[in-house]
């Protein structure tokens, strides 16, 4: 929740402008804006192919009364191909639960939005070295019930709690351990095929000085950031550590 009309609009041109001159690879950029900007923000980026737009939740209900909600038809209909789903703070202070984050995934797929499927552990289940088992049964709650083809459609995000907008990130061993075992658990039920096309992103505390290490390893596809993100130079050098 950063950023007002005229913000995100100052924020969307340089990121665009830095993109254009200093990106050189083919990275994927998806800016993930609240509700009111994504309809701006996707006409300041026009034609772009480059950098996509996404939301950053929607409703799990397909239409109808429910005030305040927005659905994923919605969201489709502004051209906005992507959408987060579960983002730790959903799960935290809206109490999203996992079979919550199911019916929320299914409605995405069914309107044709990719979901960013976030995951994650807390401090206190990292030190009962219990997170490997959470997070593959949050994967499992919100995911396992898919056809292999409707996962392909699926962005996970591996963000644990501790380290989003804390300053403390994830090793790059821990990111790469957790990634391991999320596609060894999705290659245990669609196959390692399957499992091999998945994008998994770190998020946590990714900034300009820790991404190229992190992007290094073998199972962690790309990022999921946000703080350094709402600084166009430094958001621009993530992308670039992705290049
Ligand atoms: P951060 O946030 O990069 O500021 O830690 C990540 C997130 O909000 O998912």
């Amino acid at each position: 929740m950063n950023k007002t009309l005229n913000e995100a609009h100052v924020l969307t041109t340089e990121i665009m402008s830095l993109v254009a001159e200093e990106v050189k690879g083919p990275v994927k950029v998806i800016l993930c804006t609240p509700f009111p900007m994504l309809f701006p923000v996707k006409q300041l980026l026009g034609t772009s192919v480059r950098i996509a737009v996404g939301a950053q939740n929607c409703s799990e209900h397909e239409s109808g009364a429910y005030t305040g909600e927005v659905s994923a038809a919605m969201i489709a209909s502004l051209g906005v191909p992507y959408v987060i789903l579960g983002h730790s703070e959903r799960r935290q202070y809206f109490g999203e639960s996992g079979a919550l984050l199911a019916k929320k995934v299914d409605i995405a797929l069914k309107n044709n939005l990719k979901p960013i499927f976030c995951c994650g552990e807390p401090l206190n289940v990292r030190e009962s070295n219990e997170h490997e088992s959470l997070v593959k049964q949050q994967v499992e709650e919100a995911l396992f019930h898919l056809t292999a083809e409707q996962l392909q459609q699926v962005v996970i995000a591996y963000e644990p709690v501790w380290a989003i907008g804390t300053g403390k990130t994830a090793s790059a061993q821990q990111a790469q351990d957790m990634h391991a075992v999320i596609r060894q658990h999705l290659a245990g039920k669609y196959g390692q095929a399957v499992a091999d096309t998945i994008s998994i992103l770190y998020g946590g505390s990714v900034n300009a000085g820790n991404a190229k290490e992190l992007f290094a390893c073998p199972d962690v596809d790309g990022g999921l950031v946000g703080g350094a993100s709402l600084k166009a130079r430094e958001f621009t050098e993530i992308i670039k550590a992705m290049a």
